[in-house]
């Protein structure tokens, strides 16, 4: 199953979004991330809704918004009408998630959900058969650079154990923190996609190209 590459934008050089866009495109990356924050969900601000749409008009590649705010529902046709392919929300932002789900799904986007890391598996489990992405959290949502939480590896298992035993659909997707280390370490797990930021591709030193040649063959 070839691993889902996807650069965490907010990581990327804002001094020329464009060219940064257009070297991942041509590094062969699958889907840009995008960081939504309201400063309230989480106590930082990330990515506008001016970089989503240059980022959008930049690339025929899948953009997911991740939206770390509160009150998610107020924006879903807003994203969706401006061409997000992939929402995330936090479950607990919504007072009915598996509706807002299908919202996001009638809007002919793919709905995700992303798990706080002290969010149990247990409280999100009849949405998993819903959604078509499953961000895990390993790092507190809000910042790039933190350490990866080693306490989410539990959840992660038992995600990929009921991805088996159910036959669910989903893409376990993991979100913060993650070096080619940790690539190597959760794809044998069954990871099937992971939030590329400062541990393995932004400020690097090296082209893009390289690194995801590199992170493509491990
Ligand atoms: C965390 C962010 C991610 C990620 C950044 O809220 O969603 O963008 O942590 O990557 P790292 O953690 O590698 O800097
Ligand atoms: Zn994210």
């Amino acid at each position: 199953m070839k691993k889902l590459l996807c650069p965490s934008m907010m990581c990327a050089d804002f001094g020329s979004l464009e060219n940064e866009v257009r070297a991942l495109e041509e590094a062969g990356v699958d889907i840009f991330h995008i960081d939504i924050m309201d400063g309230i969900y989480v106590p930082n601000f990330a990515m506008g809704l001016q970089d989503f749409e240059l980022i959008r008009g930049k690339t025929s590649k899948l953009v997911d918004v991740h939206l770390m705010i509160k009150n998610p529902g107020e924006y879903i046709d807003l994203f969706a009408d401006k061409g997000a392919n992939i929402i995330y929300f936090h479950p607990e932002t919504d007072f009915h998630p598996a509706r807002l789900i299908d919202r996001i799904r009638t809007k002919g986007v793919n709905p995700g959900i992303a798990l706080n890391p002290g969010t149990s598996v247990a409280t999100v489990e009849p949405l998993l058969e819903l959604v078509d992405y499953v961000l895990v959290m390993t790092v507190n949502p809000g910042f790039a650079g933190q350490k990866y939480l080693d306490f989410v590896n539990g959840k992660i298992e038992i995600l990929c154990e009921l991805k088996k035993k159910q036959n669910l659909q989903f893409k376990l997707m993991v979100d913060g923190a993650i070096s080619p280390e940790k690539i190597l370490e959760l794809s044998a797990v069954g990871v099937d996609g992971f939030v590329l930021g400062t541990s393995a591709l932004f400020g690097k030193g090296e082209s893009y190209k390289k690194i995801i040649e590199k992170l493509r063959a491990l």
